[in-house]
């Protein structure tokens, strides 16, 4: 008891006397030329038309998913979309569902919907990431128990064999299970699954995950591979419990999912667990520590942000006045800052081109194009402020000279307390 009291009183006061890690005044780097720039998306949010699924289950119960914004056929105009920002990525998934609606019965047009859309990507001089999982899988995989069916994992790799063979070529990269923490959170509260057959789809995503590193990289030996983790400040700790961890063997790269930190003066985070996301205040900062923590954990490999956005409620402007290009740029600034202080950050992906069914609504809008769906039968296409700042920072390699953040570093980050709680972090203008 005593003992434990005075370790207390010691963390509490070399937290407060800590020389903060980070806080030093180490101005931003530009960008390396061979950086990765890109933008993410994922099949069911925004292809429209999609056969059965789990979430064309789900979808019946909440806001209509209707055609969501109609990639399926818009993706020419939007790849090309993709390439005017000069990205040289682009990631989106390739859906179970599509390809292989009923067991064993392989759909040939929309495997040719996938090969022109890849065809496009390289056109475009974009190189694929491909999510082999976003969250959806068919209709009949679901009707016998999905991820509590060991079969799953025979039936998922067979699918990954496939697109990979087909869509593996050049350098392409991979993502197996897009959050696979989220995938798990939404089969319990929109799914149903019981908690207590959480550990059963926990083992076999890992199981899964393993398995398609190992034929990716047999196939394809030059391949890169990575789960994604999904960054939630808070529980942290929890997401990484449920897949993560038990992988990092398998991984050529640590795929990075960043929306929500937390500070002592910043707890919004919170209405990211209601679908509230227009209402979370962003915390930029929280990404530099984000990516320190894990690249302390597994130096060796390099870190790439897959998706990193902000939402508004609706395509309004946002209650605090953020807009998407200061929050771009004050994140992007934090990212050089990590690249300053030595961390192998290798790429970025704007979460998302345009905006799309976010889960069961369309309320929360995340793209760089905003489409609105529910009003405009056009679908079209409008750019917010953010398509000019993505396409600038991406040419000069860099946030502007002497750019200072507008959203000032808050007080005791959760990402990294040693470091934020003795004081703010500086943040001196990027060069
Ligand atoms: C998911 C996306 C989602 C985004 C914004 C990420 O967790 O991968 O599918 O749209 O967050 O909420």
């Amino acid at each position: 008891m005593v003992r434990t009291a005075v370790s207390l009183v010691v963390l509490f006061v070399s937290l407060l006397v800590a020389v903060p890690a980070n806080a030093t005044s180490t101005p931003p780097v530009r960008f390396p030329p061979g950086f990765l720039w890109g933008v993410a998306t994922s099949g069911f949010q925004s292809e429209g038309h999609f056969p059965d699924s789990n979430w064309t289950r789900y979808a019946r119960k909440k806001e209509a998913y209707g055609d969501s914004i109609d990639f399926r056929h818009r993706y020419p105009q939007d790849l090309k979309r993709a390439a005017n920002l000069g990205v040289g990525v682009f990631r989106t998934s390739v859906e179970w569902a599509r390809i292989e609606p009923r067991k064993g019965r392989y759909d040939w047009r929309e495997i040719r919907y996938y090969d022109d859309l890849f065809r496009r990507v390289r056109a475009n001089g974009m190189r694929p990431m491909i999510t082999l999982n976003h969250w959806v899988h068919p209709g009949w995989v679901h009707d016998r128990g999905a991820w509590q069916n060991e079969k799953t994992v025979q039936d998922w790799l067979r699918f990954v064999r496939f697109v990979v063979k087909r869509y593996g070529g050049g350098d392409t990269l991979w993502i197996t299970f897009n959050e696979a923490s989220q995938y798990i959170f939404h089969e319990v509260t929109d799914g149903k699954l019981p908690l207590s057959k959480v550990p059963v789809m926990s083992r076999h995503l890992i199981r899964a995950h393993r398995a398609a590193y190992d034929l990716i990289h047999r196939l394809r030996p030059g391949a890169m591979v990575s789960t994604n983790v999904a960054y939630g400040s808070p529980v942290n700790g929890l997401f990484d419990m449920a897949v993560f961890n038990e992988v990092t063997d398998k991984l050529d790269f640590i795929g990075v999912d960043y929306y929500y930190g937390a500070n002592a003066e910043n707890l919004t985070a919170v209405n990211a667990a209601t679908g509230a996301f227009w209402n979370v205040e962003a915390q930029p900062e929280g990404l530099y520590y984000v990516l320190k923590k894990y690249q302390r954990r597994l130096p060796k490999l390099p870190l790439y942000i897959v998706e990193a956005g902000m939402a508004t409620d609706n395509g309004k402007p946002r209650k605090d006045g953020y807009t998407r290009s200061q929050h771009l740029r004050d994140h992007l600034y934090w990212v050089q800052r990590a690249l300053a202080d030595g961390v192998k950050v290798m790429g970025f992906n704007y979460w998302s081109l345009t905006d799309n069914y976010e889960w069961g609504s369309y309320r929360a809008r995340f793209g760089l194009y905003t489409v609105d769906v529910k009003k405009d039968r056009e679908l079209r296409r409008v750019p917010t402020d953010g398509v000019a700042t993505y396409r600038s920072v991406i040419a000069r390699r860099g946030v502007p000279a002497g750019y200072v953040p507008v959203k000032r570093p808050g007080w005791c980050s959760v990402e990294d307390p040693a470091a934020t709680c003795s004081g703010r972090v500086p943040t001196p203008p990027a060069p």
